[in-house]
């Protein structure tokens, strides 16, 4: 989840997302925007240049998934994410594979989304409200396409590496286990928001987490989303691992696997 002082639903926007941005932000993404639409840049050097209108807070993202993925390079496994939406996460770690390990043919990239926004809420979920975060319509057969002409930038590009689930996770992640035994989890990444699906799946992976495996959290200590933080204190505890931090990004934070499970 990007932010959060007020509910936006915006004409471009297929649901409500939660932004902490206030009102002079909303206007200079609005003036960025049109200038991004009006870009006099060749085709050719497009992709090129795209940093130019990176803002702060999504460098920090960049930043904090090659934190995170420097820190799995001697670990066995594969990467997943909880939680992916319009799969800007996905791609960064299809990318930082191809940098840090262009022949890791078993390091697979997967993302689990309903792409229909939050199926349901508990009472652990705030004010949360079900269909929040949702995408457009097939949007997760557009995010193939994307992932696939990523995968293609890097070596081993005829090996598929990276999968696409679509469903509620908390079922979706048993059946992928059950028909993909031999995984280990070297990095998971947790952006589902909610309580129940967060809970859900840090169980089903818990058996397949590593020594040094590394699981990240959007949402950890964040008030208006207090379901992750109770679904790890559930799972795993709070106090079994340190909660670390990475400076440039405000929200996230992530715990290495480096005792018993429990
Ligand atoms: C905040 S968004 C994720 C944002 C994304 N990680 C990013 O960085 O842009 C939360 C996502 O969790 C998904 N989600 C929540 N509960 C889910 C569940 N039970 N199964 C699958 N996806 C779920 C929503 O559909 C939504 O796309």
């Amino acid at each position: 989840m990007e932010s959060m002082n007020q509910k936006t639903s915006q004409p471009n926007q297929p649901s409500q997302i939660i932004t902490w941005g206030d009102a002079t932000q909303t206007d200079r993404r609005k003036k960025l925007l049109e200038l991004f639409r009006q870009w006099p840049i060749p085709d050719s050097e497009f992709f090129l240049n795209l940093g130019m209108f990176l803002a702060p807070q999504t460098l920090g993202r960049v930043l904090f998934m090659d934190h995170l993925y420097r820190q799995i390079l001697p670990i066995q496994g594969i990467v997943v994410e909880f939680g992916c939406r319009w799969g800007q996460n996905l791609s960064l770690l299809t990318s930082l594979r191809g940098i840090y390990e262009p022949f890791n043919r078993l390091r697979k990239v997967v993302g689990f989304d309903t792409f229909e926004g939050f199926p349901q809420i508990s009472g652990q979920d705030g004010a949360l409200s079900q269909g929040m975060y949702s995408t457009t319509p097939g949007y997760a057969r557009f995010m193939a396409q994307v992932l696939e002409l990523q995968e293609q930038e890097s070596p081993l590009a005829h090996i598929k590496k990276h999968e696409i689930v679509q469903g509620d996770a908390s079922v979706t992640i048993r059946e992928y286990l059950e028909r993909n035994p031999q995984t280990i989890i070297a990095l998971a990444y947790f952006d589902l928001d909610i309580y129940q699906p967060t809970r859900d799946c840090l169980s089903s992976i818990r058996d397949h987490l590593t020594q040094g495996s590394v699981v990240g959290f959007d949402e950890l200590n964040e008030q208006v989303c207090p379901g992750e933080t109770v679904a790890l204190k559930e799972v795993l505890g709070l106090s079994r691992f340190s909660i670390r931090r990475f400076g440039p990004s405000a929200r996230t934070s992530y715990i290495v696997v480096d005792g018993p499970l429990g």
